[in-house]
């Protein structure tokens, strides 16, 4: 099942990088996370040399100073930039199948929403993965996983949430846990069994709440399939009550909470996920005052999906207002066939620019330290910092850093080099 002929072993190597035109996201001392007027910073050495050694940061600094380095290899990055790889903290990249059909039907005037009461959306896409076997979706999905590696993406959180049984939403996150053991990427797994309420439960939605908590959750739990729970606390789907009574029983399993909240309407959600001490709130395309106001009381990470924005045609998240407020924020994908059938981090900061008018120091920041924040892993991932993963894009000649966003749609990287593996 496994390819491997994707990559070039570098893993024990020294691996030296010189001539750099700019190392960006240089943190001699990283932060967690960049906060509010904090994020207009993106600290970087122009005309830099970076180290990577047995697939970790060793050293970097300006190149009028370079000591003498004996490395196995050396890559002249003489008119690039060199910033480390992104960190999509929100997907759903192991799914069964495509949607396009709803896509079209979303264009012949059929609203989201509309589409899913009808036995489309996620319920759609659930009944396709319960028919599909662990190793056909495992073969769908690390197609998807290696087109964002490309795209410079080195750590990456994947939900459930397509299974819907107990049998499928084990079989989900194994698939998503052996793509993060295949592959040199870190995968951060997420259970989502309280994405929708299966057909079967229609009528009775704490019954399936109950299998989540005594069933599904247990489980998950005994083989350690992932790390964080989420649940969709939205109309039509979980109340702020059943996102209490999941989050309450996830505490007794460790699993901490990131939550899908705001998307269409405010219904408390964050103030739930802010009680329940969430890593991330995601979505918030939809915020009131007083949701910006509990965020800042909290070390809860908001996270922005620009690309679902995009093409579902809804409402972008305030992420200029989100910062304004003193909040940090976030970028992730929402890879899903749903509401953002891309995981392109790229089109995602370029768009967070472009539509909620971020600069791209900030879109920049979001994408790499905040992304790490809002997966637990910002102390190996998310800035150039010695002792950290060796993960890098290293782009095409460019003529700054604001080129990356300005130009959207042009591929504009060169090389990505992931736990010390460069990826081809
Ligand atoms: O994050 N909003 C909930 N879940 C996904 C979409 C799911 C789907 O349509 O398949 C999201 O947008
Ligand atoms: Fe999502």
């Amino acid at each position: 099942m496994t390819d491997n002929n994707l990559f070039y072993i570098f893993g024990s190597m020294k691996i030296l990088i010189k001539n750099i035109q700019q190392l960006l996201q240089v943190r001699d001392t990283a932060p967690t996370r960049v906060v509010g007027s904090e994020m207009k910073s993106l600290p970087r050495i122009d005309n830099a040399w970076l180290l990577l050694e047995d697939g970790f940061i060793a050293d970097y600094g300006t190149m009028e100073s370079m000591p003498h380095i004996q490395a196995e290899k050396v890559i002249d990055a003489s008119g690039k930039l060199v910033l480390p790889t992104w960190c999509d903290s929100h997907t759903h990249l192991v799914y069964s199948g495509n949607r396009e059909q709803e896509f079209v039907d979303r264009i012949n005037g059929l609203s989201y929403q509309e589409i899913a009461e009808r036995g489309g959306g996620i319920i759609n896409s659930a009944k396709k993965l319960q028919q599909t076997s662990e190793e056909d979706l495992y073969d769908q999905s690390v197609i998807r996983l290696k087109e964002v590696m490309q795209l410079g993406t080195g750590a990456i959180e994947i939900k459930s949430g397509y299974g819907l049984t107990t049998e499928a939403e084990l079989k989900m996150l194994r698939v998503a846990q052996k793509l993060g053991n295949d592959h040199p990427i870190e995968v951060k797994t997420t259970f989502l069994g309280a994405h929708a309420l299966p057909l079967e439960y229609k009528n009775d939605k704490d019954a399936y709440l109950d299998l989540i908590i005594n069933e599904m959750m247990p489980k998950v739990h005994e083989v350690q399939l992932a790390s964080f729970v989420d649940i969709f606390c939205e109309d039509g789907y979980f109340s702020v009550e059943d996102t209490n009574r999941l989050l309450n029983a996830a505490k007794s399993y460790g699993l901490k909470p990131k939550i899908h909240v705001n998307q269409f309407n405010a219904i408390g959600g964050v103030q739930i996920g802010v009680e329940h001490k969430a890593l991330s709130v995601d979505h918030l395309e939809v915020m009131r005052p007083e949701d910006i106001e509990a965020l800042q009381h909290s070390n809860t990470m908001p996270v922005a999906l620009p690309s679902c924005s995009y093409f579902l045609s809804i409402p972008y998240t305030p992420g200029r207002e989100i910062i304004d407020a003193g909040l940090p924020l976030a970028l992730a994908t929402d890879y899903n066939p749903g509401s953002s059938p891309s995981g392109n981090m790229n089109f995602v900061v370029s768009t967070a620019c472009i539509k909620m008018k971020l600069s791209p120091e900030e879109a920049i920041n979001a994408a790499t330290i905040n992304g790490a924040y809002a997966m637990d892993i910002s102390d190996t991932h998310g800035s150039i910092t010695k002792g950290k993963v060796a993960s890098v894009i290293i782009t095409k000649e460019v003529p700054s850093y604001g080129y990356l966003p300005y130009a959207f749609g042009s591929q504009l990287i060169d090389q990505v080099i992931i736990q010390g593996e460069l990826i081809k």
